[in-house]
């Protein structure tokens, strides 16, 4: 029984292509041997739902097909039943690509059929099998925790849901199981794990869903080698039901090391990293080149892309973030005429070869940042930060779009190894971002500051969330120099993308009570906002951390998709639609009215 994918009709023979979710099976209908299942056969269209009754044969020599799996044998009926007839659809699940997502989403229940999605998700299946075994394997117990709940701070907006017994009332759905799964260990348990759901109203992107799903954890008595070593279990394990071979343990690298290098807090290995130069450069030269001889001087290098136009090149520069204080030189030949020291230099400090793309960026000394512009010792400054994240985007940019068109960095096997048997975050020389072949790169990032200054609010927030424990030995500057502060919390990163987040928690109320003051939230608002949670820290809380990982996230990686819509059953487009459901669409006056809710005109 299945779906009929195509039909070809012979005269005498009709073949139809079965399919079901495990593949597709040929059907042959011959009019001498069944003449109703012929006739039937004459009438069925693509997409009609059929069974089928006969013999597995094997086929003639001449008609093996090599490229079906089933392409040896043949089903020869002795009678067809048509199931269901169906009505035509816009695009048909044996295309293999359609361009047109939004068809592709309103008729879902049509494009999941298509081969490529059922592979997904049974993908997803297996991965998350294997994920929730090795958890439990390694003694994390599954407990759900609520939907409808109160306000959970993951510094996205939230979604609220209308009490209709509790007038003015509302509950918030969790953009995160965070309270709930520290309280359980305030509670006892040890151990919690849960495949949750999360929900955060903001705007969506590739890598981004206003519900989505975690693979969140907790511990008691952890250290951050202990939850490391468990997601580094767990995760070898989800990529391993995929086929994928995760070495363990995975590379580390601080923050700090992390911009120095790659120019971002979530570094893809498959590219090289930053090169600095600025031992190229003499402070006559920065000067006349106009650049900031107290700032890092970088250069980042894309392999292979061979020679560019001045055209070319200038199509590149929108990808260049403007707002970071920085500038840029992407004219090689010009540089080398004005300074044919420096520009050698470069050249040799970062291994450029023939036909490599080399640009290098700087600090801009015009460009001003009201942000704090203090150098702690040991750390960089924000402005270094800035210089470094530009060069950082600027490289992830032109990978992505020479990757494309050039064909450049190919992974080669032995540079993986390389890489893994340094244990160290090298860089790892040529990758394909495209087909993104076998080459995964996980990468833990530790020893973020724990706050960051947000420009537009003038004020510090935190980095991760305020239940992130400092390092013991920077709480003495928690007021006096919150830049200075660094969190006991850890990313992990793979090929460019968050993976997920962590952290070593809070688990003294006075330290809590001192976080909330260094953010500005008052006792009054703590109190309202996670009241029950700072009662609760009160009542014998362990030491405890952990981390919650984007399983939407992993699968995308491991489905080779490009976004997180291939890997969700129902998502929402860009705008927030569920185009199928036709959500979220208004609702009635009666309902409104019990939920005593009034809605404003649209202004
Ligand atoms: P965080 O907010 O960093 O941490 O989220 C953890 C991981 O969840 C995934 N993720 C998302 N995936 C798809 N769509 C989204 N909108 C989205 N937002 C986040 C990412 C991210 O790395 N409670 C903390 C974890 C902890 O401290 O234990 C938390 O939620 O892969």
């Amino acid at each position: 029984m299945g779906w009929v994918n195509r039909r070809r009709d012979h005269g005498n023979l009709i073949f139809l292509d079965l399919r079901d979710r495990s593949g597709i099976a040929q059907i042959v209908l011959d009019k001498e041997l069944t003449p109703d299942g012929h006739a039937k056969g004459e009438q069925v269209r693509p997409e009609y739902v059929v069974a089928a009754v006969g013999k597995v044969r094997l086929r003639d020599k001449d008609a093996i097909n090599p490229k079906m799996e089933t392409g040896e044998i043949e089903i020869e009926a002795t009678e067809l039943r048509v199931l269901n007839d169906t009505r035509l659809a816009p695009f048909s699940p044996a295309e293999e690509a359609i361009q047109n997502e939004e068809v592709r989403l309103k008729y879902r229940y049509v494009d999941l059929r298509r081969a490529e999605m059922q592979r997904n998700f049974r993908l997803r299946h297996e991965i998350t099998l294997a994920i929730r075994e090795s958890l439990s394997r390694q003694g994390f117990l599954e407990i759900e925790t609520p939907i409808l709940t109160k306000s959970t701070p993951e510094g996205a907006r939230d979604f609220l849901v209308p009490s209709r017994v509790h007038a003015g009332e509302f509950y918030a759905l969790p953009q995160s199981p965070q309270i709930f799964k520290q309280i359980l260990m305030i509670s006892g348990f040890d151990r919690y794990f849960q495949i949750a759901r999360c929900f955060r109203d903001e705007d969506l992107r590739a890598d981004r869903q206003l519900e989505f799903t975690q693979v969140d954890l907790e511990m008691s008595f952890p250290r951050q080698e202990t939850v490391f070593g468990v997601v580094e279990q767990f995760l070898a394990a989800g990529f391993a039901a995929a086929g994928v071979k995760l070495p363990t343990p995975f590379p580390r690298i601080s923050y700090d090391e992390s911009m120095r290098q790659y120019g971002t807090d979530k570094p893809d290995l498959r590219l090289p990293g930053l090169t600095d130069v600025r031992a190229a450069f003499t402070d006559e030269a920065l000067a006349a080149l106009q650049m900031d001889a107290a700032l890092p001087v970088v250069a980042l290098r894309i392999p292979k892309v061979g020679e560019l136009s001045r055209k070319e090149r200038e199509e590149n520069h929108p990808l260049f973030d403007q707002k970071k204080g920085a500038k840029f030189i992407d004219d090689f030949k010009r540089l080398a005429k004005g300074f044919p020291e420096p520009a050698a230099k470069v050249r040799e400090l970062c291994g450029a070869e023939e036909g490599d793309f080399t640009i290098v960026v700087a600090g801009d000394p015009a460009h001003h940042i009201k942000a704090s512009d203090t150098k702690f010792p040991g750390r960089l400054s924000e402005r270094e930060i800035n210089v470094y994240a530009a060069a950082g985007n600027f490289r992830g940019e032109l990978a992505k779009k020479y990757a494309d068109r050039h064909g450049a960095f190919r992974v080669t096997e032995a540079a993986v190894e390389a890489a893994h048997a340094r244990g160290t975050a090298g860089p790892v020389d040529g990758a394909n971002l495209v087909d993104g072949s076998s080459a995964f790169h996980p990468i833990w990032l530790t020893d973020f500051p724990m706050f960051e200054y947000d420009l537009a609010a003038a004020k510090w927030v935190p980095a991760h969330h305020p239940f992130t424990a400092p390092f013991e030995a920077d709480m003495a500057n928690l007021v006096s120099d919150p830049a200075s502060v660094r969190a006991n919390c850890y990313d992990l990163a793979m090929n460019g993308l968050e993976l997920g987040s962590g952290s070593i928690r809070i688990h003294r109320k006075d330290v809590q009570q001192q976080i909330f003051a260094s953010l500005g939230i008052s006792d009054a608002e703590a109190k309202a906002r996670f009241g029950f949670f700072l009662d609760a820290l009160e009542y014998g809380t362990p030491p405890h951390g952990g981390i919650a990982l984007g399983l939407d996230r992993i699968v995308m990686l491991l489905a080779g998709a490009p976004s997180l819509r291939e890997v969700i059953a129902f998502p929402k487009t860009a705008k927030a639609i569920d185009l199928m459901a036709e959500a979220p669409t208004a609702v009635s006056e009666q309902q409104l009215k019990e939920l005593h809710i009034r809605v404003a005109p649209r202004s």
